[in-house]
């Protein structure tokens, strides 16, 4: 059997995988230990093992000798652990798997980033010539290649922007409960208005924006207010003047691809008061005037998790948003159609649900 370790098991991050294992049937086959940073010797949290499995206490998630002992070690832990530990157990001689969540080993040359659906070819040929670090993207990349993949395997792609409109699960869970406390907030102060009959639109608006601009309106984690507003910015500033999330959608876009030969992706990174489901408007610049329904085909065969959403009002408003697709894991592919720059200008919208498809932690 294999000996697979988890660590940051307990997170969001970690918790959304832990369920996604139990619903798959993941724990087949598997002896897993547990691992943590703050608990040695507790009680290693229950799954459907198979007969006879039994993890034991809690591991030191430090000691590179207690996770020596796997085969496969998943950490769902964030870079700063990855950067401290990675390191040592490989110094040690140590030979597994190390499959990471976190951004902390993704640009390393001896690292795949995987992302199945579209790159198993890449994901299968790493194991072929023995890498063994394997890490998962940045959600908002993986999620714009889930949906466009298509387009990028048949090679139709000359350059490709991204306008993104992100949830605040990306940002981390404290981040999606101050949304939440935000919405409270505005609701109470609006709640008293919308009811007394004398009052317009006008008089909601401003008790709403009084209230957010309010020195005690919860903002400690983003700073400023999310909802009833958007933050245009993501991430560390580079020099480029790009943040580090749009940096990534051309560095780990290309990367995923496993492209000698770049495509440029570049776009706005920006987000919106949504809980769990990273939305994207993109650009496409095509190799050629490719038909659309050609196209449209190409995009909804990519993968079995593709669902086409038909350009019409009905459909663009049922299922292209992220209240239809939050908690599945469809990929809501939609508002596909030629620009009017010419025929080999495409556009399109896309919504995944980002703690379901590649969530990543700092
Ligand atoms: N960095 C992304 C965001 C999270 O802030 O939305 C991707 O999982």
């Amino acid at each position: 059997m294999l000996n697979v370790g988890f660590v940051g098991w307990r997170g969001m991050v970690g918790s959304v995988l832990m369920s996604r294992m139990d619903e798959c049937g993941d724990w087949a086959g598997i002896s897993p230990q547990f691992y943590t940073t703050s608990n040695v010797g507790g009680r290693s949290p229950q799954h459907t093992f198979d007969a006879g499995v039994d993890p034991g206490p809690l591991l030191d998630a430090f000691a590179p000798e207690a996770l020596a002992q796997c085969d496969v070690v998943i950490s769902c832990q964030g870079s700063d652990y990855t950067n401290a530990v990675h390191p040592k157990l490989r110094a040690a001689g140590w030979k597994g798997y190390w499959i990471d969540a976190s951004s902390a080993l993704r640009m390393n040359s001896d690292s795949i980033l995987t992302l199945d659906p579209i790159n198993l070819d890449v994901v299968v040929s790493g194991m072929q010539r023995g890498i063994k670090d394997y890490c998962g993207s940045n959600c908002t990349v993986s999620l714009m290649l889930m949906g466009l993949g298509g387009l990028f395997k048949e090679d139709m792609v000359e350059w490709m922007t991204t306008m993104t409109y992100q949830a605040a699960s990306g940002a981390g869970a404290k981040h999606m409960e101050e949304l939440a406390a935000q919405m409270a907030a505005l609701g109470a102060t609006a709640e008293p208005v919308l009811n007394d009959a004398d009052s317009n639109a006008i008089d909601v608006d401003t008790a709403v924006r009084e209230r957010m601009q309010s020195a005690d309106f919860p903002t400690e984690q983003f700073q400023v207010p999310l909802a009833g507003s958007l933050i245009p910015w993501i991430d560390k500033a580079m020099e480029s003047g790009e943040t580090k999330e749009e940096w990534k959608g051309f560095a780990e876009g290309n990367k995923i691809l496993g492209r000698h030969q770049p495509v440029p992706i570049d776009g706005q990174c920006v987000r919106i008061g949504a809980m769990r489901c990273h939305a994207q408007a993109v650009t496409v610049k095509l190799r050629e005037a490719y038909a659309l329904e050609e196209l449209e085909e190409v995009i909804s065969n990519a993968h079995e998790w593709v669902d086409f959403v038909e350009n019409t009002p009905d459909a663009s408003i049922h299922r292209l948003t992220p209240a239809a697709v939050t908690g599945t894991l469809q990929i809501a592919v939609g508002r596909v159609r030629k620009l009017r720059m010419g025929p080999e200008y495409l556009t399109a919208f896309t919504v995944g649900d980002q703690l379901l498809w590649g969530a990543e932690i700092g």
